[in-house]
């Protein structure tokens, strides 16, 4: 039987944040990596979208797909997603792998934050929350030596429906805490981060991997928040080793 690997994008992006990964580990699995609801071609019609619709969504996907062991790989918000995804499905997942994301629900401070991006994107526009997200997306490095790279995600980020932005706002505003989901999940599982990730500092990491039972934590040297883009060889070696470890041969 062989492997699916579901490739979950962050906010605010679309399946383009995952160009330079599809290629690479479709060597070893079958890759997914959709538009979420809102994003990318479509267009929101939602005021809030939470984790466990987008997990639904993606159930239904691969459902239709007829995957039959599957991987998991979500980043930052796709990771959020991830974790309600094993938490209504637990026995549907073989594997996990969870990039620049954390696993605790968001302050009250932060919550209020959510609400200030949702009102932004819908009356100011993509263009500004794409300029104020660039610093934080991408490391120091990746933004000084790679400016054509930099201007490709802030203009993805850009491009995004305003109404789904704010419907997903929203929706991680309204997650729990899903630390607990991630004790039950004996599966093997993967905690990848950035060095230089501003936006998902390394204890948030650190609490995931402790909560793994099965699970190990790498920290790609130099880059920031998307380290499957700014690391891509890195980052692919290490997902193509855990599709190697549930596929040998
Ligand atoms: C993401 O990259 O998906 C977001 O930074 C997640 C978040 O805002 O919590």
């Amino acid at each position: 039987m062989s492997i699916t690997l579901l490739l979950i994008h962050g906010f605010p992006q679309d399946h383009r944040i995952w160009d330079l990964n599809t290629d690479a580990l479709g060597r070893y699995a079958k890759v997914l990596a959709p538009d979420l609801r809102g994003f990318g071609r479509h267009a929101s019609r939602d005021t809030a979208v939470t984790m466990e619709a987008f997990a639904a969504d993606l159930h239904a996907l691969l459902h239709r797909e007829g995957a039959e062991r599957v991987v998991l790989c979500g980043l930052s918000m796709g990771g959020y997603i991830a974790m309600a995804f094993i938490e209504r499905w637990p026995g549907s997942v073989d594997g996990l792998v969870l990039c620049n994301t954390r696993s605790t629900e968001d302050t009250a401070e932060g919550k209020i934050a959510r609400e200030a991006t949702a009102k932004d994107a819908l009356e100011k526009g993509m263009g500004v929350i794409a300029r104020g997200m660039l610093p934080k997306v991408l490391g120091a490095q990746t933004r000084r030596t790679r400016p054509e790279l930099a201007a490709r995600v802030e203009s993805m980020m850009a491009e995004q429906d305003p109404g789904a932005v704010a419907a997903a706002a929203r929706g991680m505003a309204m997650r729990p805490d899903r630390t607990g989901v991630l004790r039950t999940f004996r599966k093997p599982a993967l905690v990848i981060t950035g060095e230089e990730d501003a936006l998902m500092p390394l204890p948030t990491s650190k609490a995931m991997v402790d909560a793994l039972p099965n699970g190990s934590l790498h920290v790609l040297p130099k880059v920031g928040h998307l380290g499957n883009l700014e690391s891509p060889q890195l980052f692919n070696q290490l997902v193509a080793g855990l599709l190697q470890q549930l596929q040998p041969g």
